[in-house]
C-alpha cells in the first residue's frame, strides 16, 4: 500500500483495515493470483486496501530456499498481500540495499531471511525510524532485538545437537568426520557447526578432521567433496553436511570415487528435502534432521497481529523431526519440498 506521508495516524488506521485481510488466509478467492518473481497479485483484497510487504530473500541457493520463497509468496497471495520480492543472490550488500529500498518505498512491513547474521543494525534503525515493522525469518541475526518484531524459523542449535546425538548413538562414539559447512557468517552454518561440535565433544573417538564450506549449494558440495576425497582418500568415516543439497552433491562425488555413501561412509545431513529422505530409503544417506522452510503461514499470522498492535513471541521455532532408516519410507511420501 502506498501511503501519503506524513500521517502516521492514517497509516495506522489503514493498516488496521488491512489486518482483517491478513487474517482471511483461509478464505482466499479462487481467482487469487500467485506472486510473480517481483510483485505478487492481490485479488483477494478490495481495491485500495492491499498492504505491501517487502521480502528480502537470501537467493535461490538450495531447493530448501526455493520452498521457503514459495511458502511466503503463496501465503501472501492467499491473503491478498502485495509482496515485493528481492532475491539477493547470496550477496549481503544486495540484501541491505533491498531493505533500504523497501524503507524508501514505504512498504507496510518487511520480512528478511538474512544471508549473514551481522551488519543489520543501521538499516534496521532506518526501518524502525520509518515505523515499518520487520520480521526476521529463517536465520537469526546479531542485532538489538528492539530493532525487529520477532524471529520465525528453525532452531539450528537444536538441529546440530540432534545430528550429533544420532551419530554418537549410531557409531558408538567413534569415527573421523568431514564437515561440509554452509554459508560462512550465516546463523545456519555457525549454529549447526558449533552445536554439532558441542554434541560430539563428550565422545573423543569422534573427530572432525576437516571442514570446508560448500555455501549450501549442490554443485559446490560436489566440488568441495571431490577436493576432500583427493586430500583424505578413504581415511575418513562420516560426512556431516549442513544441508541436503550439499549432501546430495557430495554423494555423487563419493560414488564417483568408488565409495558407497551410506555404507562405506556414513552421511548425516540437515533439511528434509524429499530427495534426501528418498536417499535414506535408497541407503545412501543415514540421517537427515528436518528444517522446515514452510513458514509463510506463521509469518503472515504474526504480521497480522503486529499490525493490529498485538504482541507476538520474540522467537517462534518450528517443530522439526529426525529421519533415518526407521521412518524414512513412511515419511518420504509426506515431504512437500
Ligand atoms: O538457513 C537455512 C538453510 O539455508 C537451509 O538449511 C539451506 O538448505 C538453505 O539454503
Amino acid at each position: 500500500m502506498k501511503l501519503s506521508p506524513p500521517s502516521s495516524l492514517v497509516r495506522c488506521s489503514l493498516r488496521l483495515t488491512a489486518v482483517g485481510l491478513l487474517l482471511l488466509a483461509g478464505c482466499s478467492k479462487s481467482n487469487d493470483t500467485t506472486a510473480s518473481s517481483s510483485t505478487s497479485g492481490s485479488s483477494a483484497a478490495p481495491a485500495g486496501k492491499t498492504i505491501t510487504v517487502g521480502f528480502a530473500q537470501t537467493g535461490a541457493e538450495s531447493k530448501w530456499r526455493v520452498a521457503n520463497t514459495e511458502s511466503l509468496k503463496s501465503e501472501a497471495a492467499k491473503r491478498g498481500i502485495t509482496l515485493k520480492f528481492v532475491d539477493a543472490q547470496s550477496k549481503p550488500e544486495n540484501q541491505i540495499t533491498a531493505v533500504r529500498n523497501f524503507v524508501t518505498q514505504k512498504v507496510d512491513a518487511i520480512v528478511i531471511a538474512p544471508i549473514v547474521s551481522t551488519g543489520w543494525e543501521p538499516v534496521l534503525k532506518e526501518a524502525k525510524d520509518a515505523n515499518i515493522p520487520v520480521i526476521i525469518e529463517d536465520r537469526s541475526i546479531d542485532a538489538d532485538p528492539s530493532l525487529y518484531k520477532c524471529f520465525i524459523g528453525s532452531d539450528f542449535i537444536k538441529e546440530g545437537h540432534l545430528a550429533a546425538e544420532w551419530l554418537v548413538k549410531a557409531t558408538g562414539g567413534k569415527g573421523r568426520i568431514l564437515e561440509l559447512s554452509g554459508e560462512p557468517g550465516s546463523a545456519a552454518a555457525e549454529d549447526r557447526k558449533k552445536a554439532f561440535a558441542d554434541g560430539i565433544a563428550g565422545s573423543p573417538g569422534l573427530q572432525i578432521i576437516d571442514s570446508q564450506s560448500g555455501y549450501f549449494k549442490r554443485d559446490q558440495g560436489k566440488q568441495v567433496m571431490e577436493a576432500l576425497l583427493k586430500k583424505h582418500g578413504k581415511d575418513w568415516d562420516i560426512l556431516y553436511a549442513h544441508n541436503d543439497d550439499m549432501a546430495l552433491g557430495a554423494i555423487q562425488a563419493i560414488e564417483e570415487a568408488g565409495l558407497k555413501p551410506g555404507k562405506d561412509v556414513m552421511v548425516v545431513s540437515i533439511d528434509g528435502e524429499q530427495e534426501a529422505v528418498q536417499a535414506i530409503v535408497d541407503g545412501k544417506i543415514n540421517v537427515v534432521v528436518e528444517c522446515n522452510p514452510q513458514v509463510g503461514p506463521v509469518v503472515f499470522d504474526s504480521l497480522a497481529k503486529i499490525l493490529a498492535g498485538q504482541t507476538v513471541p520474540a522467537k517462534t521455532f518450528n517443530t522439526d523431526h529426525v529421519f533415518d532408516s526407521t521412518n524414512a519410507a513412511t515419511e518420504v511420501k509426506n515431504r512437500a519440498y
